[in-house]
């Protein structure tokens, strides 16, 4: 990418995107230079706008377990996507894929597990196990069983329950959060 539109998208993003994990004035006036702008992938590596490449040792947010650049994954969603690109399942509407990884998924599960419900991250699958903990005991009559303990230091996500169960205050600081209810325990970690 040549200089020109690397100084553009620069100044588009400075301008425009609120980047958790940085100091927003001291980016936004550029203070902490550019955004690293990632163009590529291929496999366990990333290439950004002016040719560096990296081993991305993160994988993304620790969700790109497959590696970049797949190309079956690629034409599978671009195949999904001409042919239906979005549907709920609200009031027992599904699709066939939805049906049948939900069926391979079950089968694959240990123990009892018998139903797969969909959410889109990892911080709403913990909002929804809370729910899905909170709801069960109220029907059970138990309307005071609600506690849920969590780790020290542990990260489950950073919505306003799963941002609560995580054990680091800087999740917390400023936001009213932890939320009530949640427990801390200590940490698994010997020192
Ligand atoms: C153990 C764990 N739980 C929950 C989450 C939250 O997932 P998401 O970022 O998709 O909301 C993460 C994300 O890194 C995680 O590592």
């Amino acid at each position: 990418m040549d200089k020109q539109k690397i100084d553009l998208i620069s100044a588009q993003d400075r301008g425009a995107v609120l980047h958790p994990f940085t100091h927003l004035k001291d980016f936004a006036s550029g203070k902490l230079g550019d955004p690293t702008i990632v163009e590529t992938g291929k496999g366990i590596t990333i290439t950004d706008a002016t040719g560096r490449e990296y081993i991305d040792g993160f994988a993304g947010l620790y969700c790109m377990n497959v590696g970049y650049g797949r190309t079956e994954v690629a034409e599978a969603i671009s195949r999904q996507a001409h042919k239906l690109a979005y549907y709920h399942t609200y009031a027992a509407h599904t699709t066939d894929e939805l049906a049948r990884l939900s069926d391979r998924l079950v089968k694959m599960a240990p123990g009892k597990m018998s139903k797969v419900f969909y959410g889109l991250s990892g911080s709403d699958a913990n909002e929804t196990q809370a729910k899905l903990v909170w709801y069960y005991n109220n029907l059970r009559g138990l309307p005071k069983k609600k506690k849920i303990i969590s780790r020290d230091r542990g990260y489950h996500g950073c919505s306003v329950v799963s941002g609560s169960m995580t054990g680091m205050s800087f999740y917390h600081d400023f936001m009213d959060l932890p939320v009530s209810g949640i427990l801390r325990t200590g940490a698994a970690h010997h020192y």
